[in-house]
C-alpha cells in the first residue's frame, strides 16, 4: 500500500467515524497480508491455540457460550512478520485518528477470533463499565468468498434505529465507537475468522 493510498483510506474511514460513529471499508490491507493473516488465524484455530473467550472482567470473567461463543488468542508483537505488519498498519491508523479527531488514543490491543459454525455473540457494547479505555473498535475479517446466506454478519444498531450488517469478507474492516454502538455477531453456517481489536485511551482508574 503506498503512503498516499493509505492516507486516503484512513481519511475516509475517519470521516465516516466522525460523521456517523461507524465505518466499513473493503481492501483495508494489502491482499497478500490479508491472506497471510487468514492462514495464520486458521493455523492457530486448528492447532488448538485459541481459547474460549470470556465475558466480564477481572474476577467476574466467565465463559458463557450462550452470550459469546468465539475462541480467541491475543496478538503480541514479534510473533510473525504478518502480525507485525498488521500491528504497524493499525498503529498508523491510531496516529491518524489522533491527528484528525484528537482522541488521545494511547495503544491498540487485538486478538484473533474464530467462531465455529453456529457460534454467535449477543448484542453488547465493547466498553466495560469499570474500564472506559476502549474508544474505537476495529474488526478485520479474514474469510474468502463469504455469501450473505451464510449468515455471520456483524449487526450494528445505529443511533437512528436502523440496523447495518457487515459481512465478514476477507479484507473488510469495520470501525465504530466502542461506547456508543450496540452490536452483535450473528451465527453462521461456516467458520468465521477475524482480527478484533480496540484503540484505547489513557485510563484514569487503577487498571
Ligand atoms: C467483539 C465483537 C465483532 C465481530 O469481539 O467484541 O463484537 O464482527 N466482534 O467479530
Ligand atoms: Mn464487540
Amino acid at each position: 500500500m503506498t503512503e498516499s493510498s493509505q492516507h486516503d483510506l484512513f481519511a475516509s474511514l475517519i470521516d465516516d467515524l466522525a460523521n456517523q460513529g461507524w465505518s466499513q471499508r473493503a481492501l483495508f490491507a494489502p491482499e497478500v497480508l490479508t491472506r497471510e493473516l487468514a492462514a495464520e488465524c486458521r493455523k492457530r484455530a486448528h492447532s488448538g491455540a485459541l481459547n474460549a473467550a470470556s465475558v466480564g472482567r477481572g474476577g467476574a470473567q466467565q465463559v458463557q457460550e450462550g452470550i459469546r461463543g468465539d475462541r480467541i488468542q491475543w496478538l503480541e508483537p514479534g510473533q510473525s512478520a504478518a502480525c507485525d505488519q498488521y500491528l504497524q498498519h493499525m498503529d498508523d491508523l491510531r496516529q491518524a485518528l489522533n491527528r484528525t479527531l484528537y482522541l488521545g488514543l494511547e495503544d491498540y490491543e487485538c486478538h484473533f477470533a474464530c467462531y465455529a459454525p453456529g457460534a454467535f455473540y449477543q448484542r453488547h457494547l465493547d466498553r466495560f463499565r469499570d474500564d472506559d479505555r476502549r474508544t474505537v473498535s476495529a474488526v478485520f475479517y479474514l474469510n474468502d468468498d463469504w455469501q450473505p446466506e451464510q449468515g455471520g454478519a456483524l449487526r450494528l444498531y445505529l443511533a437512528d434505529g436502523r440496523e447495518h450488517d457487515v459481512l465478514p469478507r476477507a479484507g473488510t474492516l469495520a470501525l465504530f465507537l466502542s461506547a456508543d454502538m450496540p452490536h452483535e455477531v450473528l451465527p453462521a453456517t461456516r467458520e468465521r475468522l477475524s482480527l478484533t481489536g480496540w484503540f484505547r485511551r489513557r485510563g484514569e482508574g487503577p487498571f
